[in-house]
């Protein structure tokens, strides 16, 4: 792959720049964002890096819109993250905004580009970057579900000890304290998670999943998450620019799948080199289907609230 754009060069946007300059996911790596000088300023700073980590990404920054041009991929960071005791709809009526005057930049600089929302509430505002540019499904998504099944990864394995490469989590749903990990699909080395953690251990876990944001919220204080979400987001520009055919967890536009029409939300989702080749539709039993309804009952809450286009 060529050029990934990044807009927004705020915490998840330098640590996601980081990282895909570091594997060398693409040739280049542009930086935008509205601060003067700050997009410059971080592009410099990870350029830097590469004696060490020997890559050859060049990474640029500039507050001109103008720069993604051409962007195979333009990844959505800018915005405000939320503060200690919000809810990530409670920065809905600022960032919808900002994601509106950065579509109508995209239309017109990267018309191709397959774009992969970051912002929160990341769930309605990839729906409103769908709406607004009106691009086919395939090529807009939202980065959530990937971090949130990292996170319950990450729990497994300080619970059993075993290595988090053996570990396969899912977690679908709306990016908020509605979201649907699902145990029954959760495995170390193709071995139900069950087998190694107690019920009531296992439904921390879950707890401790939906509340995973809002954890890293309170401990670090003035900073939402960004390290686990940035390589959430190279994880997804990877699986585009190598072409990988991933199921991962993304959120997309359904249609039909899960009894969903016209919403946003976290599934499971093939990835590859066009963006989204397919929502695969999982046979949910009757609590999980229960709990994915009520978590699409919450986002289009907040869909409700936008207004026309
Ligand atoms: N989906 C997820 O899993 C997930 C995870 C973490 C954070 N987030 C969200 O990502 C967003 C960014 O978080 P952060 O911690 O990087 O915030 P941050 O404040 O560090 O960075 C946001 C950046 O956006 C820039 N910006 C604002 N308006 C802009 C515009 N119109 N054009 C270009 N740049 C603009 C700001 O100047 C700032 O540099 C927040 O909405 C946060 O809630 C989502």
């Amino acid at each position: 792959m060529q050029k990934v754009a990044i807009v927004g060069a705020g915490r998840v946007g330098e640590t996601t720049a980081q990282i895909l300059a570091e594997q060398e996911t693409c040739r280049e790596v542009v930086l935008i964002d509205v601060r003067e000088d700050a997009p410059q300023g971080v592009a410099l700073d990870i350029f830097q890096t590469a004696p060490f980590f020997e890559f050859d990404t060049r990474v640029t920054g500039s507050n001109d819109p103008a720069a993604m041009h051409n962007a195979e991929v333009v990844v959505i960071t800018a915005g405000v993250p939320r503060k200690p005791g919000m809810s990530r709809s409670d920065v809905l009526d600022t960032n919808v905004k900002v994601i509106d005057g950065i579509v109508d930049d995209v239309v017109r600089y990267a018309p191709q580009a397959i774009v992969i929302v970051v912002t929160n509430p990341v769930d309605v505002l990839t729906y409103r970057v769908w709406q607004r540019t009106g691009w086919p499904r395939e090529r807009v998504l939202g980065q959530a579900g990937v971090l949130d099944a990292s996170r319950m990864a990450a729990f497994i394995a300080m619970e059993t000890g075993f290595s988090t490469r053996d570990i396969t989590t899912i977690v679908l749903g709306g990016h908020g304290d509605s979201m649907v990990p699902v145990p029954r699909f959760c495995t170390v080395n193709g071995i139900p998670v069950s087998h190694f953690v107690a019920p009531d251990r296992l439904e921390e876990i879950v707890q401790r999943t939906r509340d995973g944001g809002a954890e890293i919220l309170a401990l670090r204080k003035n900073s939402s998450a960004y390290d686990a979400p940035g390589a959430s987001v190279a994880a997804m520009v990877d699986a585009i620019s190598h072409h990988r055919n991933r199921l991962l967890p993304c959120v997309a536009l359904l249609d039909g799948e899960y009894g969903q029409h016209d919403i946003a939300m976290g599934v499971p989702c093939l990835i590859s080199h066009s963006g989204l080749q397919q929502v695969v539709d999982l046979g949910l039993n009757a609590e999980e289907r229960a709990m994915f309804e009520a978590s699409a009952a919450s986002v289009r809450t907040d869909i409700a609230r936008l207004k026309p286009g």
